[in-house]
């Protein structure tokens, strides 16, 4: 394993059940540091039970998992491996712990056991990224969808973990809750935190700087997200396009569109007036 591995999974297999189609078969993945990961794949194909490998809620029946060289079996890893990976989930309303949103975000860096200069250092921090320091002493539950997701953000990066694992984190959005989300994933990744980004949509992972597909617990496809637009086989693979590309997709067919795949509506609409 390199030295600028983050997340290194080893020919890993999992089944809830002892019969019947495990949910991860065989997966190897070598996660970088710096990477933003889209982890894609239809319902049911493994993407939750894959992430909670991540950060060793669940650990492999097959292979190994080891997140910064630790190995996720070994159970005096468990509080290292949740400081390097923190995870985001879907619904918001479920992560929310406190009333007030301040100290929402403090509670991961209190039970770190951090002074207290440094938990406001950090919460201060955390808010300014996350967009919310304005609502900082306001009740969480008066908070949008979308901010609340990005108090649940907060919270994550206020332990300033290397690397964050966020599960369908705008599921559960409006469009503007959603932008508001995958804003703050860019800020992130330019402050150098290692994304791992769960998703079905395909038009979230623009930004991102490599994709993987999942389908019936097996990893199909890795490389990088402009290439898996022109992917002929997608939606077999339980992903639907976006409006755009699927236009640019049918123009491409019939000669009328480069190569170089268009996911805007600005993009398609330049091509076709040149
Ligand atoms: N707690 C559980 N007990 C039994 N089977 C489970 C459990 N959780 C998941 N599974 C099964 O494991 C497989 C993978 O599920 P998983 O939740 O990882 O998929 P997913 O890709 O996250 O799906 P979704 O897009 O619906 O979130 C599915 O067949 C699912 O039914
Ligand atoms: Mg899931």
């Amino acid at each position: 394993m390199d030295e600028l591995s983050i997340a290194s999974l080893d020919r890993i297999g999992y089944s809830y059940v002892e019969e019947g189609n495990p949910a991860l078969r065989d997966i190897s993945l070598e996660v970088r540091r710096g990477e933003w990961l889209a982890l894609l794949g239809g319902n049911g194909s493994g993407k939750s039970t894959l992430a909670k490998h991540l950060n060793a809620l669940l650990a492999p029946m097959q292979g190994a998992c080891f997140i910064s060289g630790m190995d996720s079996r070994d159970e005096r890893n468990l509080w290292e491996i949740r400081k390097t990976i923190s995870m985001v989930f879907q619904n918001p309303e479920n992560q929310i712990v406190s009333t007030v949103v301040e100290d929402d975000t403090a509670f991961g860096p209190e039970n770190l056991g951090l002074p207290p200069d440094e938990i406001e250092n950090r919460v201060k921090k955390a808010l300014d990224i996350a967009g919310l320091s304005d609502k900082a002493k306001s009740a969480s539950y008066t908070l949008s969808g979308g901010q609340k997701q990005r108090l649940a953000i907060a919270g994550a990066i206020a332990m300033e973990p290397p690397c964050i694992v966020l599960d369908e984190p705008t599921a559960m959005l409006d469009p503007q809750g959603r932008g508001e989300v995958m804003a703050l994933l860019e800020e992130l990744h330019g402050h150098g935190i290692t994304i791992i980004h769960i998703t079905h949509r395909l038009e979230e992972i623009r930004k991102a700087t490599r994709a993987v597909v999942l389908q019936a617990g097996r990893l199909i496809w890795d490389g990088l997200p402009e290439d898996l637009f022109k992917e002929p086989e997608l939606t077999s693979w339980g992903l639907e396009l976006p409006p755009i590309v699927s236009f640019w997709r049918r123009l491409r067919e019939r000669g009328l569109c480069e190569d170089d795949v268009i996911l805007t509506v600005e993009g398609l609409v330049n091509r076709l007036c040149r």
